[in-house]
């Protein structure tokens, strides 16, 4: 018989959200929209949408309002995510209190967001890839200004740490899965 140390993850109507996870790039269109994007695709296949509310944002706030880059809605969606409906934001001072860990992709994230997080929200701040050593890469890096190559290795490394991260949850919340 399945065991839930804290929800039970089926009773969908009852439960709040067992863990509020952001992740956070420069410019919230290419790296941390992907990011939400795989994580949530992973989280629904295997039925524990009630048990994670998913978000992104960047540290600046240059594109918001704005859809993902073109680029990474092409790349993500070649590989069945979907991204267009989403929409640039930058992080603001709340996300420290509503999320219980917030995931950057770069060192330079990384300082940006230690910069803002008051003392009591800075050990929710971690590098994506920390989840994911064996990876052996600390950042997930930039696509920005680069070519298709770019946005496929994002991808990659984003599909690597998004597997690591959910072994991390289902083993630490003794989740089960529902499909
Ligand atoms: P992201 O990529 O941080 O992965 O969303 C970038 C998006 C925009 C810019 C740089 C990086 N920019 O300079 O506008």
């Amino acid at each position: 018989m399945a065991l839930y140390n804290r929800y039970d993850v089926r009773s969908s109507s009852l439960v709040p959200p067992l863990m509020n996870v952001l992740f956070v790039c420069l410019g919230n269109i290419c790296r941390s929209p992907s990011a939400e994007a795989v994580f949530r695709h992973r989280v629904e296949a295997l039925g524990l949408s009630n048990a994670f509310h998913i978000d992104s944002a960047g540290t600046l706030d240059w594109h918001q309002g704005n859809p993902p880059d073109p680029r990474s809605i092409t790349h993500g969606e070649a590989r069945g995510y979907a991204l267009q409906h989403l929409k640039s934001r930058p992080i603001v001072a709340s996300d420290f209190d509503t999320f219980d860990h917030i995931w950057v992709m770069d060192a330079k994230n990384l300082a940006d967001v230690m910069a803002l997080a008051p003392e009591h929200a800075q050990h929710k701040v971690k590098r994506l890839l920390s989840i994911a050593p064996q990876l052996e890469v600390e950042d997930v890096p930039d696509p920005y200004y680069g070519g298709a190559d770019g946005f496929n290795h994002v991808l990659d490394l984003l599909e690597a740490a998004s597997d690591a991260l959910l072994h991390h949850y289902l083993q630490k919340y003794t989740l089960v899965p529902n499909n």
